[in-house]
């Protein structure tokens, strides 16, 4: 028997086979976009953050993940079970936030919620008016009459308030401003923190790297990168340049590690770093340092180079 995981009493999540594993999976459109041998696996009670420019393939891959369309190779397997044969023991455990959100205009979002709830067993009045004022969500007003930014928290919302076991996002901050897009973040941690699994999509890697622990780069259909958020961080080359009163003992810096000269200037050098600091402020603590200035890149160019490194 293909084992299952299931929620215990206390709302956690008991870890079975992995709530996604794609190996192998293509989908290739008329027109030649699509996903081309994509294999990839995420386990229980973690956050991660698929991204890729317009045009990359998430969307598409989320439509497979949910068996919206289907592969033309490979095989997508959700909590073990296979993503078309199992589709409605699957979608039991699943909240989903397409990309393209349609919803009932004419409804209000507290009959959104009613809608879904009767569908899936919801959650009661309270959770509901919990939800709406951290979100600050009006709930009477029809779905039609709301702003962009409000109508995704219906979708938002809806996706996350039965607990499903697996997550689904498709750019569920699209729209929503720094604070409810804060807020939004931390459910999510707190849901993989009770041991669910939330795979979301973006096209902005800061904004994935505040709640994911895992991000995928996807590119012209291919997934080629997958790394923790840590280790990005941690690959991050810094631009540091130190200012002496004293030249003595500044060319034993050269030969620290992870440290670079880049530019011997007046009094002092200017060095790249990869990786902690530590080592070189251990080393300019001995030294006469006049003045230092250290530039941490974005995110972005750290993940950039993985792209330039794909395309060669
Ligand atoms: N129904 C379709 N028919 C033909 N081509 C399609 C279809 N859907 C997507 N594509 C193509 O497949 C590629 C991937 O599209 P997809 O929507 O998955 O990208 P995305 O990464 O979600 O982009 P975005 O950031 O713009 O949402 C694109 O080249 C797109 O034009
Ligand atoms: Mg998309």
């Amino acid at each position: 028997m293909t084992p299952v995981a299931t929620a215990a009493a206390d709302g956690s999540v008991a870890r079975g086979e992995p709530p996604i594993a794609l190996t192998g999976v293509t989908k290739v459109y008329r027109g030649g976009g699509g996903v081309r041998d994509l294999s990839l696996e995420v386990g229980w009670g973690e956050v991660f953050g698929f991204l890729g420019p317009n045009g990359a393939g998430k969307t598409t891959t989320i439509r497979l993940l949910l068996d919206l369309i289907r592969p033309q190779r490979g095989v997508v397997r959700l909590f073990g079970l296979d993503a078309r044969r199992d589709a409605v023991a699957v979608h039991r455990r699943l909240g989903y936030l397409p990309g393209e959100l349609a919803l009932y205009e004419r409804l209000s979002a507290r009959e959104t919620f009613a809608h879904f709830s009767r569908l899936r067993g919801g959650p009661d009045e309270a959770t509901v008016e919990r939800w709406a004022s951290e979100l600050d969500l009006e709930l009477d007003r029809p779905v039609r009459a709301l702003s962009r930014g409000n109508r995704q928290k219906v979708g938002l919302v809806s996706a996350l308030m039965n607990e499903p076991d697996l997550l689904v996002l498709d750019e569920p901050t699209v729209g929503l401003d720094p604070l409810v897009q804060r807020t939004v973040h931390q459910r999510l941690r707190e849901a993989a923190a009770s041991g669910r699994t939330v795979f979301l999509s973006s096209h902005v890697l800061s904004e994935v790297a505040e709640v994911a622990d895992r991000v995928g780069l996807i590119k012209d259909g291919r997934l080629v990168a997958i790394e923790r958020v840590a280790e990005i961080r941690a690959r991050a080359v810094h631009a540091v340049e130190v200012r002496v009163g004293a030249a003595a003992g500044l060319d034993a810096l050269a030969d620290l590690e992870g440290v670079t000269v880049r530019e011997r200037v007046e009094d002092g050098l200017r060095l790249e770093v990869v990786g902690s600091l530590n080592p070189l402020l251990a080393a300019l603590a001995a030294l006469d340092v006049v003045d230092l200035s250290v530039h941490e890149p974005s995110l972005e160019d750290v993940f950039l180079s993985y792209y330039d490194g794909a395309a060669r």
